[in-house]
């Protein structure tokens, strides 16, 4: 199948998702944002933390596969990423579909363009995400057409991040969509893999690998964050879930039957799908099975501000301290092949780049391959943030 993935604000990030997960992935062509693959494998959007939008090729013209659609209005929406598109190239494009079936008789509504593209809330606002057959959002690049088969869920994203019950800033706040590229750059899992995230915090990892279907095992060094995590998991167990389709659909495996007082039954994965304890990282023994390591290491001080050098040398040592420490601890606890996916500070400079702790080599010495496509890492970060996180994606040897 031939797909198009408009990936998110950080490409290089979304494209490594993608291309950890489907290994079978047939690069079609590089382009900054969008990312159009062939794969053999089935995709579902709510489980890409980096892909806003995936759309699929139109074999036929664009106004062909319209044609096709079952009687009732029609709510039609253009996206165009060709070189020289504009707001006005794609509304005339939306334009002439929406003249051409009037005059086949149909009742055509069109999404106004703001600018060449939709933006992702748009689309998922006017229900363009693939999920009703009349509402259609096709996407133009040059000469090809595309439709679009999935949406970014970002008010689920949104929900389920703000409506836990125990958050804590300090920690930094892990979003959401991160934590499922931590797990994702994991590669293919086995359905029932139980994940481990030594540094659980909060527990957003934990969260989002229980959303996709997975075991999962949190530790931390601060029995408040224990606390945290099992308060943030129990509630979500009891919680509706608040998520998508295609999530639940994931989730619903190893389902128990919850009564919900008025009856009804609640799907949702088993209270012993998850387990959080106390234990730091560099010392600690874990309970087995672990099939991945998928976690948010320690990030170090908050910043507000670039810090000074003698500040910046502290930290690195600090926090590689930590990471060395824990990445020795665990080698002798895990199989090999099992993937590791951490991520780790990276400090902003003056200069507007980030400082990286250099311990790649460290961490291959200790038994672990880097499995970064490049060495120049994987940075996540805001516009300004000080301590961007660098992902290391690794595996033991
Ligand atoms: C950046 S936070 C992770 C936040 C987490 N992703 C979440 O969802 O809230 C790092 C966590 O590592 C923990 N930590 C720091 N040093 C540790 C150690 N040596 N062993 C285990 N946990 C540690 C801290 O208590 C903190 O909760």
């Amino acid at each position: 199948m031939k797909y198009l993935a408009v990936l998110g604000r950080q490409p290089e990030i979304s494209k490594a998702e993608l291309e950890a997960l489907f290994p079978d992935v047939r690069v079609l062509s590089e382009s900054y944002q969008l990312f159009p693959f062939s794969t053999d494998t089935n995709i579902n959007i709510d489980r890409l933390g980096g892909t806003l939008k995936l759309a699929v090729g139109l074999e036929e013209k664009p106004l062909d596969s319209l044609l096709k659609i079952s009687e009732g209005k029609i709510t039609i929406g253009v996206s165009d990423y060709s070189e020289k598109a504009s707001q006005k190239t794609a509304t005339m494009e939306a334009l002439k579909l929406k003249r051409i079936l009037v005059k086949h008789g149909r009742s055509v509504r069109v999404v106004a363009n703001k600018t060449a593209t939709l933006s992702t809330a748009a689309s998922l606002h006017n229900g363009l995400s693939g999920k009703n057959e009349r509402k259609v959002e096709l996407v133009k690049v040059n000469n090809d057409w595309y439709k679009v088969i999935g949406v970014q869920d970002i008010d689920a994203y949104a929900k389920r991040d703000q409506a836990r019950p125990a958050r804590d800033a300090k920690v930094g706040m892990l979003p959401p969509k991160l934590a499922q590229i931590l797990i994702n750059l994991c590669g293919p899992l086995p359905k029932r893999a139980r994940i481990l995230d030594p540094f659980c915090g909060t527990g957003v990892v934990l969260q989002e690998a229980l959303l996709m279907g997975y075991r999962v095992y949190g530790t931390d060094i601060s029995e408040r964050m224990v606390e945290y995590s099992k308060k943030n998991l129990e509630w979500l167990m009891k919680t509706k879930f608040i998520q998508s389709e295609g999530i639940r659909s994931a989730a619903a495996r190893g389902v128990a039957r919850e009564p919900r007082g008025d009856g009804r039954e609640r799907r949702g994965p088993k209270m012993n799908e998850f387990r959080v304890s106390f234990g730091d990282a560099i010392s600690f023994n874990w309970e087995q099975p672990i099939d991945a390591v998928a976690c948010e290491g320690y990030l170090g001080k908050p910043f507000s501000k670039i810090p000074i050098e003698m500040e910046l040398k502290e930290q690195k040592q600090e926090c590689g301290t930590i990471v060395l420490g824990f990445l020795k601890n665990l080698i002798g606890q895990i199989k090999k092949n099992t993937p590791v996916t951490i991520a780790v500070p990276a400090w902003l400079r003056e200069n507007g780049e980030y400082s990286r702790m250099s311990i790649l080599d460290e961490i291959q010495k200790l038994g672990y391959n880097v499995n970064n496509k490049s060495r120049e890492g994987l940075l996540y970060y805001r516009e300004g943030q000080v301590v961007a996180r660098d992902i290391l994606i690794l595996r033991k040897k």
